[in-house]
């Protein structure tokens, strides 16, 4: 499914003449796109290499994930400026292991988060939970997404718990000398409790 079928995207009208606006959205949240790659890569750098040495995702598993699953990916564009994203996969395990930090395994039930940043100028102000919200009432729409799963350093811990993730334990998936706390969050509960509350 398409974002634009959960967030309706208006495109600008066009002029009497018929002639297009050339004004860019001041704020836009679309799927991201392979041509989307470069500033995703250049924000994840900034954000990972100088704190750990090493990205999430380095360019060509960017490109990768955005060419077979772009409808797991959200872009937060200012101006037409991307100033945060997300980018996930499908996975079909209960727990995420050494090969899901590389797959998409499109007949899974469980949306991977593998990334998510704030441009370094546009951090401290909220855009974070804010874009993780908007990502998760997405993935909701989806009808075969389940749940989201992630893995993070402890320090990040509360940041998730605050969004609404539940920490399963410790991760087995390491990636150098760095180890990780393994969070999920179930989609479904908002439906069940709708269903079941009389409203
Ligand atoms: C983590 C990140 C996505 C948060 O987005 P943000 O827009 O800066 O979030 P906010 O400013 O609203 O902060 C939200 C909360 O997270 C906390 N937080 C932000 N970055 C943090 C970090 N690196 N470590 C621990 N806590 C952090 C803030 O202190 C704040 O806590 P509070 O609600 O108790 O005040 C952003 O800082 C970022 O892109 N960091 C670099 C990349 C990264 O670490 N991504 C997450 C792992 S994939």
């Amino acid at each position: 499914m398409a974002l634009e079928s959960v967030h309706p995207v208006t495109l600008p009208p066009a002029s009497p003449e018929g002639r297009r606006r050339h004004t860019l959205p001041a704020s836009e949240f679309r799927c991201l796109t392979p041509n989307d790659a470069v500033c995703v890569f250049e924000i994840e750098r900034e954000a990972f290499v100088s704190v750990s040495g090493a990205c999430p995702l380095a360019l060509d598993e960017i490109r990768h994930f955005l060419t077979l699953c772009p409808e797991l990916s959200l872009g937060w564009f200012e101006q037409g400026r991307l100033v945060a994203f997300v980018i996930g996969s499908l996975w079909d395990q209960d727990r995420l292991t050494q090969e899901s930090l590389t797959l998409h395994r499109p007949a899974g039930s469980t949306a991977h988060v593998h990334v998510l940043a704030v441009h370094r100028t546009f951090r401290q102000q909220g855009k974070g939970p804010v874009l993780l919200w908007r990502y998760l009432q997405y993935l909701r729409g989806l009808a075969t997404v389940r749940r989201a799963l992630l893995m993070c350093e402890d320090a990040l811990v509360p940041f998730y718990e605050k969004c609404g993730f539940r920490v399963l334990g410790a991760c087995t998936v390491t990636v150098g000398a760095l180890a990780f706390t393994e969070l999920q969050c179930s989609l479904r509960a908002h439906a069940y409790q709708r269903r079941n509350s009389g409203c």
